[in-house]
């Protein structure tokens, strides 16, 4: 997507735009009212006659002086309270307005609120952002209701510096989510594990962070036998992608380990999936894949001042003459062995080694983020992920930091136990342990079992739920969502810059 956003602090009568959106909270008063709608003419102080400011109203209107030709007003609800979910919502409200106007030019309003003006100016760009995107790498006839606009404008009335701060984080932060959404919308046959791995370095010379792709040999090597396992039945071999940005004014010599979920496609394997609401959307299992990809992206333009490492585990899940069968015992690239009661818990596999390949780092914190679990999906719906993290002296602080991000970003989450006992339904007769539980507790079955990989603090985020839509939200479409880019983000921020208390 091409949007240049820049700032301005013109009056509001000077905007020379095709569309300009005002975000306003409720009770209004008569002389803010002749404030705002002043300016740009009589119509628009008679049009907020009827606008009560709730959040979700939006009214246009076609003001009779001043430069702009079309005028919306989108409500926020309390002005004072309102938040960043609350602004990304109004940015998109507006997003639509501008596609139905078929504006070439917008301008955005900083309103006046709580939120110091950086905050407002990235939520309004990123709900404005996330709103316009659509996906048409496959369609013939482009959409002609799906026009965006050139030029968004944000309109500052009070610390411009901050609002442009914040806006051109909002940009870089949407075009990673979007970088995200088109690779989980691509059709698999575009995406298999070396063409994922030559997109992520050609993203990597884009946007200045190393990647290194390893191939079969170089997986056999390291007797990753979890991606091996489950890469049997494909008829495309697996990789490994490698992520490196090491800023020089890196403070910590021990990396943070982003490590996504990288299953191009999910039939389930032998253990077959039914294809309605189920494997008609398991293009979307390497969403977690997706997430550390923008993240990466972002982390990179962003200039983070911060080791980190992203890692990805690639291959499809297929039946094949050879796929691996239920009774199979898999030897993980940790050592461990693993009895293979369901092809289809696969995922669990290959972020087996991509975590323990992880402790050659010693790093300070590894993230896994992965579509992991239909339990998920079942215990959380389709807004909100699941974070599971061990339970050791650090855990109740990196929930509150994961959970802080998640608020922020938008990204939702919520945390679910884990409890020792839980690891008791993983008990082989076999092996080291089994790769499935019984029904109960999926998700953290799931966790538990990617537990017994991991030597160092650890967050597991199962993303199943979020990650993909089929009914659309506000600023999310139906299909990939790019859930995890801005929350990883986010996370990282504060990491590197933690506020003082
Ligand atoms: N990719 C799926 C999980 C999933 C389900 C993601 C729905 C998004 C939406 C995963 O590989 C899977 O199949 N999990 C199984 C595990 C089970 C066999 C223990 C599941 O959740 O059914
Ligand atoms: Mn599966
Ligand atoms: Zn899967």
């Amino acid at each position: 997507m091409i949007m240049k956003v820049s700032v301005t602090t013109l009056n509001l009568s000077d905007l020379d735009v095709d569309l300009l959106i005002i975000p306003i909270g409720k009770s209004l008063s008569g002389a803010k009212a002749a404030q705002i709608g002043g300016p740009i003419g009589e119509a628009l102080t008679t049009a907020m006659i009827d606008f009560d400011g709730n959040q979700g109203e939006s009214l246009l209107c076609y003001p009779d002086s001043g430069r702009a030709r079309r005028v919306a007003l989108i409500g926020i609800g309390d002005q004072e309270l309102a938040s960043r979910h609350r602004l990304r919502e109004a940015g998109a409200a507006g997003a639509e307005l501008s596609m139905k106007t078929k504006a070439a030019t917008v301008a955005l309003c900083v309103p006046d609120s709580g939120l110091e003006a950086e905050f407002a100016g990235q939520a309004l760009v990123e709900g404005f952002m996330l709103a316009s995107y659509a996906y048409d790498r496959y369609k013939t006839q482009s959409d002609e209701s799906k026009k965006i606009p050139e030029r968004l404008v944000l309109h500052a009335s009070r610390d411009e510096k901050s609002a442009r701060r914040g806006g051109e984080r909002g940009r870089v932060e949407s075009e990673a989510t979007i970088t995200a959404r088109d690779l989980v919308n691509m059709s698999p046959h575009d995406k298999t594990p070396t063409q994922l791995g030559k997109i992520v370095e050609r993203f990597g010379r884009k946007h200045g962070y190393e990647v290194s792709v390893w191939d079969q040999s170089d997986i056999e090597k390291e007797k990753m036998g979890g991606l091996l396992g489950v890469n049997r039945g494909s008829m495309n071999p697996p990789v490994l992608i490698e992520m490196t940005w090491k800023p020089t004014n890196a403070p910590n010599s021990h990396p943070l380990v982003l490590i996504g979920k990288g299953i191009v496609f999910d039939t389930g394997g032998l253990s077959l999936k039914p294809t309605k609401d189920s494997m008609d959307h398991m293009k979307a299992d390497m969403a977690g894949a997706a997430a550390i990809i923008g993240a990466m992206e972002a982390i990179s333009r962003l200039d983070v001042p911060l080791y980190i490492i992203g890692l990805i585990p690639a291959t499809d899940n297929r039946p094949g003459q050879d796929a691996y069968v239920p009774g199979d015992v898999l030897t993980m690239h940790s050592g461990k062995t693993v009895e293979v009661l369901n092809t289809d818990a696969e995922g669990r596999l290959i972020l087996a080694d991509a975590l323990s390949y992880a402790q050659l780092y010693r790093p300070e914190l590894v993230i896994d983020l992965a579509t992991l679990t239909g339990a998920q999906v079942v215990a959380l719906g389709s807004q909100v992920g699941a974070v599971m993290t061990s339970e050791d002296s650090g855990a109740q602080k990196r929930l509150e930091s994961i959970l802080k991000a998640a608020e922020i970003s938008g990204d939702l989450l919520h945390p679910l136990p884990m409890f020792s006992h839980y690891g008791d339904a993983l008990k082989s007769d076999v092996a080291d342990i089994k790769n499935i539980g019984n029904r109960e507790a999926g998700s953290i079955t799931a966790a538990k079992f990617l537990e017994h990989f991991v030597d160092y603090p650890w967050v597991h985020i199962d993303m199943a739920g979020p990650s993909f839509l089929k009914t659309p939200l506000p600023y999310r479409p139906a299909g990939g969502t790019g859930y995890g880019v801005r929350l990883l983000i986010e996370f990282i921020r504060e990491y590197a810059f933690p506020k003082k208390k």
